[in-house]
């Protein structure tokens, strides 16, 4: 069984040494590797099967450090930075010569985020390189919200795994690329739309742009469960494949004439919030019950909602 623990020491030591670790973050965990190494780099795509032109997002204690792997940081970029780092905000800017190729995938931009984690923030602070970490899942499916998740799934093939409980926003980050005094919206997440536009104005969404930026990684078929997922109204999903034994992610209420043992409720209380820290626990659990299919509702969308319905259209293999 891979190690679990909260021993920031050993991690140190083993990034040091070329070796994954698994880190915990608020949105989900990430495999991590010295960033600026290219053979410790390579072993994430190898352990998570990972296309090599898919890049990575290089996580860094302090605005400092994240300007010095970046060739210009405007102003923008420095705004967004003040009022959301540390947090779920991945802010892509041209990228510094010491980035490694692997890094970036051959771009001439790199990713960065200051995460908000005190587990991961302290060990980033006690080493001397950034981390690259893209989530610590096997390419194409859901991400891990809690230790457990990555031992599952990843298991030898991570030499420690840090512990840091279950992941408090529960979806990735979301991603903006800042090219001079433009905000492109290249991936929806925990920070929502709205929230941007309160501090940089103008944004240009292109999270589902044919000709725009966009993240090379939200053009795979991602996120799924290996069971089916059908997103719709419940209650005709249910009408409609009433003879399968159905697995069922509502929003609020559970659905009348389904065990509960088979039911999951993203937020009883209805809090966005809740659902979006939910979503991906939820899905594994499902998908882990001897059942045929899981049925699923959208919920509203609206702040990090929106996150939320855009994991789901993917694990049900609509985006
Ligand atoms: O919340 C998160 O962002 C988590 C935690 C661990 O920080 N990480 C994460 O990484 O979700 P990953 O690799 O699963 O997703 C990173 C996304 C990919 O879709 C990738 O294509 C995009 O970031 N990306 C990375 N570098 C980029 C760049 N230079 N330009 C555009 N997109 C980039
Ligand atoms: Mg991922």
């Amino acid at each position: 069984m891979t190690k679990i623990g909260k021993d920031i020491a050993l991690a140190k030591q083993l990034l040091e040494t070329s070796q994954l670790v698994a880190i915990p973050t608020e949105t989900v965990y990430g495999l991590a590797a010295n960033g600026l190494n290219p053979e410790a780099v390579a072993r994430i795509f190898e352990a998570k099967n990972r296309p090599n032109f898919n890049p990575l997002i290089l996580h860094v204690a302090d605005v400092a450090h994240a300007k010095a792997l970046t060739r210009e940081f405007p102003a923008k970029a420095q705004q967004l930075a003040e009022v959301f780092w540390p947090g779920p905000l991945t802010i892509v800017l041209p990228r510094h010569g010491s980035v490694p190729d692997i890094v970036t995938g051959g771009l001439d931009t790199v990713a960065i985020r200051i995460p908000a984690h005190s587990l991961t923030l302290e060990l980033l602070r006690s080493i001397n390189f950034p981390l690259a970490a893209p989530s610590a899942n096997p390419s194409g499916y859901i991400s891990p919200t809690q230790a457990l998740h990555v031992a599952e799934q990843l298991g030898e093939k991570v030499a420690y795994i840090l512990d840091g409980g279950p992941a408090a926003v529960g979806v990735e980050s979301t991603i903006v690329m800042v090219k001079g005094d433009k905000v492109y919206l290249l991936r929806l997440g925990g920070v929502s739309e709205e929230t941007l536009r309160t501090v940089v104005g103008d944004i240009i969404v292109t999270t589902d742009a044919q000709d725009k930026p966009l993240a090379p990684g939200m053009m795979l078929n991602h996120y799924a469960p290996g069971k089916p997922v059908l997103l719709g109204n419940l209650r005709e999903l249910q009408a409609k494949h009433f003879k399968e034994n159905i697995g069922v992610l509502a929003y609020m209420e559970p659905l009348a004439e389904v065990p509960e043992e088979q039911q999951r409720i993203l937020a009883p209380s209805g809090d966005l919030a809740e659902a979006a820290a939910n979503v991906f626990a939820y899905l594994r659990e499902l998908d882990k019950l001897d059942i045929d299919l899981i049925i699923a509702e959208p919920v509203p969308d609206t702040g990090i909602g929106r996150a939320v319905n855009d994991r789901l259209r993917r694990a049900s293999g609509e985006l």
